[in-house]
């Protein structure tokens, strides 16, 4: 990774994504967590905040230390163990039917296969486990997804491999029964603000 995609792009991600109005999506989707929950993509540790009581442990999946080290403070202020035991969720050592819950927010627009991290998720998690997700992703009017396409080299290339148009409902169905909860712009209308709240169960 260079100096920008390595040392910037957490930072910036992290600035861009700890506001109130995304920190009440948060909320809802965290409320959903129990048991053990592995973090895909952990970053600077926004969620951390959210995690309701019936969450036993955390094992974070996070690539940059850049990310994990921002998190630090975060990470003090819960009593909960978490983990950084993972730096792939495309490849994740970890024993079949393991979590209760996968956790990701703001996540499956970067990671390089995101449909081989979406199995190894499924893989992952127990029976009645649950994959829940809080995601920008393709918008549905077709002037705003044309011009996601348009920007997605743009995007890719300084926001760290971020993709604006990946439909993301679409690609968790592939692996689980999705449900979508929320959709919509924040009150920022933009390529990069169009969200999508909701739980795959297997
Ligand atoms: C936009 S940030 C979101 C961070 C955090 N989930 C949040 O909600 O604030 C995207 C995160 O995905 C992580 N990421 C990138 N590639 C990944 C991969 N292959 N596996 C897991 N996480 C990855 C990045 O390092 C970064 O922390």
């Amino acid at each position: 990774m260079g100096l920008w995609a390595d040392q910037v792009v957490p930072r910036l991600a992290d600035a861009a994504l700890k506001g109130k109005e995304v920190g009440e999506l948060r909320g809802l989707a965290c409320a959903q967590l129990t048991g053990r929950v592995l973090e895909l993509g952990f970053g600077g540790g926004l969620n951390v905040r959210w995690y309701p009581p019936e969450v036993t442990e955390v094992v974070a999946v996070e690539p940059s230390d850049v990310g994990w080290s921002i998190s630090t403070k975060r990470r003090g202020r819960t009593e909960l163990p978490i983990l950084r035991h993972h730096l792939d969720g495309q490849r994740l050592a970890e024993p079949d039917r393991a979590y209760d819950a996968v956790l990701s927010t703001f996540t499956l627009c970067t990671i390089p296969d995101v449909r081989l991290a979406l199995q190894e998720a499924r893989r992952v998690l127990k029976d009645d486990g649950v994959f829940v997700f809080l995601e920008h992703g393709l918008a549905p009017s077709p002037r705003m997804a044309a011009w996601q396409r348009r920007l997605d080299p743009i995007q890719r290339t300084v926001g760290g491999g971020c993709n604006l148009s990946r439909d993301i409902p679409a690609l968790v169905a592939e692996e689980f029964e999705v449900r979508v909860d929320h959709e919509g712009y924040l009150a920022n209308k933009s390529p990069l603000t169009y969200l999508y709240r909701g739980v795959g169960a297997k």
